[in-house]
């Protein structure tokens, strides 16, 4: 398959590069920027792009790619940081600018020597991001596009080696989609990826990988691991066992709910009723990152527990999708928060391998898959849910009493959200750690504030809070307030992600 290779210098938009050239039907994957030579040529790509990243090439832990990629006459494009790399790299200058670019500015063309801008508009305004510039282009490079206080399009039309320095990527610039496009162009590529190649791509090398072994697949009733069982099911329908592990932390009757649809299908299914088990695990625990640790490492231990009674299935599988793995920091990126079933997994697990078939996938491409796969609509649209579940909406220590509050007040949320006819992406509840002062009847009561989050969004990476009607707010409230013991105040959540993120912990 033909495909763009995406080198990761820690930039925050590297996935949006790659779901940008997938949406040009071109396959895309990310890997690490100081990837090994002999690598790059496995995967064969018509195309590289050196993502942003938070470094100065100065810093003294740079990260640098093989400089012999400049060499192997596949086109190159730089974006930002990786611009100033590939000049740094072949013999240009990068200095530190005098004010910087953050924010959208003004780009002006050179067409004539381009193959970048080609059909675009002669000014136009782009993301920038950067304090470093590139002073002086390598030699053989073209300057084909400026702004106020930096180059920001070098060229090298023969070696087929571009620079942006701003970041075509994002939304924010007006024509980065035909930047991008234009690129695509100079690599050749035909154009032809489809997300059902996704789909027999990924059965094929699934067969190719595990062979004639057993899979166990960690299933949670979320739209990720039942579209992980539906792929699977499809490769190695025999060879699959899928676990469901009730950790005690689903919202109220979700266990039961999810043992009834999985029953129905063509599966070999087995609930495990692990409640005990994983609270006393995070008894005591406050610590978000610890909390989320325990848990993926609990897990990992019942999936064994269940793989040996099981006679030992080598191979595990989740359904871990490429948000999960950003999130979780990638080698030159920061953690944001460990996601359970990425960050969490322990380091020693008796698996002989792991099956993570949908790591290159967006939230929203999996939901596509899953109706390809034959999932009924109504659970590839479930909203998500995180794998530590409830003990991440409990803020601090999780107690069993907690826990039982928590599931009513989410409970009724959800269910007045029911009446929308436009829901929310995602809507929760949670229940913080601060006690506050209120009456009920003529008694003073000391009890929790619960927050209500409703937030929209295409991929999960960012969001807005969703707009709910005042009324609704204040029936819920009410009903919050009067039904749930020990609850004495109910506040919504106006924050958008950045800088909040979607769950609280
Ligand atoms: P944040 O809170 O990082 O959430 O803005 C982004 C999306 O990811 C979900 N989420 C998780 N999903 N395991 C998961 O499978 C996790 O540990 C986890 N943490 C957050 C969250 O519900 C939101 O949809």
């Amino acid at each position: 398959m033909e495909t763009i290779l995406v080198l990761d210098f820690g930039g925050q938009y590297k996935e949006l590069i790659c779901r940008a050239v997938r949406n040009l039907n071109v396959y895309a994957i990310i890997e690490s920027g100081n990837i090994s030579l002999g690598r790059v040529k496995e995967i064969n790509p018509v195309g590289i792009i050196l993502t942003g990243g938070p470094q100065s090439v100065y810093s003294e832990n740079a990260p640098k790619c093989d400089e012999r990629l400049f060499d192997l006459g596949v086109p190159m494009l730089g974006i930002c940081y990786g611009m100033q790399l590939m000049t740094h790299m072949l013999g240009g200058e990068v200095s530190s600018g005098e004010v910087g670019e953050y924010g959208q500015v003004n780009v002006t063309c050179d067409f004539s020597e381009s193959d970048l801008l080609n059909n675009i508009k002669l000014e136009f305004v782009a993301l920038m991001s950067h304090r470093d510039v590139v002073s002086v282009p390598p030699p053989n490079f073209q300057v084909t596009a400026k702004s106020p206080n930096a180059i920001a399009v070098i060229e090298n039309k023969n070696r087929k080696l571009y620079g942006v320095q701003f970041h075509p990527e994002t939304r924010h610039t007006k024509f980065g989609k035909e930047i991008i496009s234009n690129f695509l162009d100079v690599c050749g590529v035909v154009r032809k990826y489809r997300l059902k190649d996704y789909v027999s791509e990924k059965v094929e090398s699934i067969r190719k990988h595990v062979g004639v072994k057993g899979v166990l697949l960690g299933l949670s009733g979320g739209v990720d691991s039942s579209v992980c069982a539906a792929l699977l099911s499809k490769a190695i329908h025999g060879q699959l066992t899928c676990v469901f592990v009730d950790h005690g932390f689903m919202r109220k009757d979700e266990g039961d709910e999810i043992e009834k649809i999985f029953s129905k299908f063509d599966l070999n299914f087995i609930r495990v009723n692990a409640q005990e088990r994983f609270l006393k695990a995070i008894e005591g625990v406050s610590d978000p990152e610890r909390k989320r640790k325990i848990i993926g490492n609990e897990f990992v231990r019942v999936f064994e527990d269940e793989s040996k009674k099981l006679g030992n299935i080598p191979y595990l599988a989740q359904g871990t999708i490429y948000p999960d793995i950003v999130e979780s920091g990638g080698e030159f990126g920061s953690t944001i928060k460990s996601h359970h079933n990425v960050g969490g997994l322990p380091e020693k697990h008796n698996f002989d391998g792991l099956v993570e078939p949908l790591s290159g996938l967006f939230k929203d491409e999996v939901r596509k898959v899953g109706i390809k796969l034959g999932l009924p609509p109504n659970l590839v649209n479930r909203q998500p849910f995180p794998g530590p579940g409830l003990a991440i909406r409990v803020m601090g220590e999780v107690t069993h009493d907690k826990l039982e509050k928590l599931k009513q007040v989410d409970a009724i949320f959800r269910h007045e959200l029911e009446s929308l006819s436009k829901k929310p992406s995602q809507y929760f509840a949670v229940l913080t750690q601060t006690l506050s002062v209120g009456v009920k009847g003529d008694e003073r009561t000391y009890d929790y504030v619960v927050a209500l989050r409703a937030v929209s969004t295409d991929d999960f990476m960012t969001c807005e809070y969703s707009d709910l009607p005042n009324k609704l707010l204040r029936k819920i409230s009410s009903k919050i307030t009067s039904e749930v013991q020990g609850v004495s105040r109910v506040v919504y959540d106006i924050s958008s992600k950045p800088p909040s993120t979607i769950e609280w912990e």
